[in-house]
């Protein structure tokens, strides 16, 4: 791993230096993609229909997954081990497609790369707050994400709009690592997370986990008729993201299909599950 991203892990923010990518940003470079597993897969969809001709590299951590429930030193690590890949393959761009890799070391990543067009995800707790003022809105993330200071300045800015929930989900980004995205046992880890929450001032479920919009069809089937809305910063992400890399002229300027390369530590039967993940359709 590079010197600066060691440092990167343990120093404190303010002695971070920023360094050099050692190559020049061009349009014709890939964007890089990253998450624990599965769950960037829906980030990187959208981010595919808002940029078709661009060119992606995804790396997948399985092997270290799940980021959600480590110690947040860990996930720094892990993360960094991640980007250094995507940086050695020389990336014009980069996505942190997952809610708790953001929380633990986009703050880091930005202040080393300040260069690099950066883009993290959040929970979506706007646009639930602007769209149901004062109703319930229940946010589904990693236990990490909602122990992070990032949440819980996050959780503050929006906190008198609208009452605002966070359900811990320890254990169902597993449920996307294992392709296991339908059935019973998915439907009873609802009812036991969710189940309490099921009244009627409840408007929308923020989903703060990237894994989370590939159980969306399930989770519907156990909303049943329930006029709730569920949200995920996928979109919103993607479009920053362009915005970002336009903002530097290194949009692609070629037209044409770009393409994609999906990666993942835990090698080839993640990456197969991967393929079959990206073309389900997207539930709304
Ligand atoms: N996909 C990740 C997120 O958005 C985390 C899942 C995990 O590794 O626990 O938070």
């Amino acid at each position: 791993m590079r010197q600066e991203l060691e440092d990167g892990i343990s120093k404190e923010l303010t002695a971070l230096k920023p360094v050099s990518l050692g190559y020049e940003l061009s349009p014709d470079l890939p964007i890089g993609f990253m998450d624990s597993g599965m769950g960037g897969l829906s980030v990187l969809r959208e981010a595919r229909k808002v940029m078709p001709e661009e060119d992606f590299i995804y790396f997948g951590d399985s092997a270290n997954a799940p980021y959600g429930t480590k110690p947040e030193e860990e996930i720094r690590r892990c993360t960094f081990q991640v980007v250094d890949y995507l940086l050695n393959r020389k990336i014009k761009g980069l996505a942190i497609a997952c809610n708790t890799a953001t929380s633990a070391a986009v703050a880091r990543l930005r202040l080393l790369y300040p260069e690099l067009p950066l883009v993290g995800i959040e929970p979506a707790l706007k646009p639930a707050a602007e769209r149901f003022p004062g109703k319930e809105i229940l946010v589904m993330a990693t236990p990490m994400t909602i122990e992070q200071e990032k949440f819980h300045n996050l959780l503050a800015r929006y906190e008198n709009q609208a009452k605002i929930v966070p359900v811990p989900c320890a254990g169902l980004m597993e449920f996307v690592e294992q392709g296991s995205i339908y059935g019973d046992e998915l439907d009873g880890y609802f009812e036991e997370h969710l189940g309490k929450y099921m009244h009627d001032d409840v408007k929308a479920i923020v989903l703060g986990c990237t894994h989370y919009p590939f159980l969306k069809k399930q989770l519907r089937a156990y909303l049943g008729d329930r006029d709730v809305q569920l949200l995920d910063g996928s979109l919103g992400t993607s479009r920053e993201l362009r915005r970002r890399l336009e903002e530097k002229h290194l949009l692609k300027t070629k037209s044409g299909e770009g393409s994609l390369e999906l990666l993942n530590s835990a090698g080839e039967e993640k990456t197969t599950l991967a393929k079959k993940l990206l073309a389900l359709p997207n539930v709304e």
